[in-house]
This record gives structure tokens, sequence and C-alpha cells, in this order.
């Protein structure tokens, strides 16, 4: 990894942290189960690549490489969705793993019960991070606007999650998995610079490149994760390996194999900078996470 991403990520990550610990409930605040679990999947150990994609999507778009005051604060309530996504896709009613993040799962450690609400109280918790931020108001609701309809039903992360539990066990074609692709993980990633873009005051034009580069990363980004289920182990992953074939599910390089995943992923990321063209040496920030989406081995 090149010196400049990686202290990049560092910088982002320390900064969601920071974000994630003043947002959170404290561990003691009653009833404290529920304020446990939160926290045990929120701080066991995320990339925060969501984040630090969103913050430097804001920093691009500002145009004078700082970052804008309080955007960590978005980054975190993204991150916190993201959170709830994989409490409850980890439930034994969905890909039923018992490792994430390097640890057990919420529901391993809290029971399904206090996992289940853990996941939705992420999200309200995120809703109430998102109202306070501190940008215009027509651009806070611009935002929420965007972040519940991508994490929604339609072509959303829960439509996608549905698609790819259905999908389980049938033979998956490529219109499958593409949608699978840029409904459960994609729109996320997209919502993540999209909104970043809008909290640093994005013009029209800002948001339709965004959105091109958003959708091109997001797809190559959910590739990357399934063919690297395939090529590394559990310890590596921090999550059970082996899992999508074990459990029959619709993946990239079950349809087309690795190396065409491969090159895929490399040629979405290649259209995803081309997007960022017109901003010229400013995109560097942002284009530099979008190659460590599909660089990464873990
Ligand atoms: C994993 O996402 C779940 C998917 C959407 C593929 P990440 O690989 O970003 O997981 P963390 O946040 O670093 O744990
Ligand atoms: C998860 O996809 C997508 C969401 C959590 C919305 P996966 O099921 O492939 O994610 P991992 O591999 O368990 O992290
Ligand atoms: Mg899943
Ligand atoms: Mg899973
Ligand atoms: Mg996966």
């Amino acid at each position: 990894m090149q010196a400049e991403v990686k202290d990049l990520l560092q910088a982002g990550q320390e900064l969601t942290d920071a974000a994630l610990e003043r947002l959170l409930p404290p561990e003691t605040q009653v009833p404290t189960s529920i304020h446990k679990a939160m926290r045990h999947s929120t701080f066991a150990g995320g990339k925060r690549l969501r984040p630090v994609l969103c913050m430097e999507a804001a920093r691009m778009v500002r145009g004078n490489g700082v970052l804008p005051e309080g955007v960590e604060e978005l980054g975190a309530a993204i991150e916190m969705l993201h959170t709830y996504s994989l409490i409850h896709d980890d439930l034994p009613a969905l890909d039923n793993d018992d490792l994430r993040r390097g640890k057990p799962t919420c529901h391993v450690v809290f029971g399904e019960a206090i996992a289940i609400l853990a996941g939705d109280a992420l999200q309200t918790q995120a809703y109430q991070v998102l109202a306070r931020l501190r940008c215009p108001a027509p651009s806070v609701v611009e935002i929420i606007r965007h972040i519940s309809e991508a994490t929604g039903t339609v072509e959303g992360m829960i439509g996608g999650q549905v698609l790819d539990l259905e999908g389980e066990g049938s033979r998956p074609t490529a219109e499958l998995v593409d949608a699978i692709h840029r409904a459960k993980t994609g729109a996320l990633i997209r919502v993540s610079v999209v909104t970043g873009g809008i909290y640093a005051g994005a013009t029209k034009e800002d948001v339709d490149r965004l959105t091109e580069f958003g959708r091109k990363a997001g797809l190559a980004f959910q590739i990357v994760d399934d063919i690297l289920d395939v090529t590394q182990n559990s310890e590596q992953l921090g999550k059970t390996a082996g899992k999508d074939l074990a459990s029959d599910k619709a993946t990239w390089p079950a349809v087309f194999g690795i190396d065409a995943s491969r090159k895929e992923a490399n040629r979405l990321i290649q259209q995803a900078f081309a997007a960022l063209a017109p901003y010229g040496p400013a995109a560097e920030g942002l284009k530099s996470v979008a190659a460590y989406l599909v660089e990464r081995t873990y």
C-alpha cells in the first residue's frame, strides 16, 4: 500500500472512531446490554472505508484541501448504518456467521434478541446524528433523503439483501448478481461519496459525477469482497472465509470466475477515476482510496 493512502486511511479511521465514541451512548447508559452490544460491533475493528470515502469526497468538492468542519459526523452516521447491516447480515436467519471484524458476532455474545435490537438501534442513532449535521438545513434534508433511499428496499441495501438471500441455491445469472451487488453494497458506497459532496456544497454536476464514481467503485468493492471470500482465510479476513460457496451464494466469481472478476473490478475502478477527471489533482485523495478498495487483502 502506498504511504499516502495508508496515512489517509489511518487519519480518517481515527477521526471516525473519535466521532463514533462521542455519538454513541456509553456502555454504562441504561439499558446497558444494548449499548454494550452496539459498541461491541461498532468498535470490533472495521476498516471505516465508507466514512473515509465520504470525507475524501467532501474534501475534493470543497477544493481547498481541507475537510469541511463536522463532516466526520456524517461519516460516523454512515458507519452506524453499515454496522447495523453487518449485525443483521450475520444473524442465524440471514448468513449465520459467528465471526465478524475478528470478534464473535453480536448475536453470539449478546443473544439474537439484543443483536436484532442493536442493529435497529444503530439505525435510529444514525438518523439522530444526521438530523444534527452542521451543514445548511436543505443539505441535511437532501442527505437524509439520499441515505434513506440507499439503505431501503428499492435498489437499496435491504432490497439487495433480500435478492441475495432469495438467490441462494439457484444458478445465478449475470443480471441477478449485478442487481444484488449494486443494491446490497454498491448503494451505501455510492451514497457515502454523494452525501460527502453534498455536505461540502456540491453542485448538480458534482452530484452527477460522484454518483457515477460511486456506482463503479461500489460494484468493484463487492466484487472484491466475493474474490477475497475465496482467496483469503478467516484469520486474514476477520470473518468466515469460504462462506459464499458453502451457502451457494450468487457471487461474481460464481458467474464469471476469479480472473474475470479481478479484471472487471480493475476496469470499474478505472471508469470510476474517469468520472473525477474534471477535478484534476484535487481528486487524488479520493482516487487513492478507490484504488485501495480493489487492492485490499481483507
Ligand atoms: C463488509 O464490508 C460487508 C460488505 C458490504 C461486503 P467491509 O469490508 O467494509 O467491512 P468492515 O467495515 O471493514 O468490517
Ligand atoms: C453483505 O454482503 C452486505 C451487507 C451487509 C449489506 P456479504 O454477506 O457478502 O458480506 P460479508 O462477506 O458477510 O461481510
Ligand atoms: Mg450476506
Ligand atoms: Mg455475510
Ligand atoms: Mg461477502
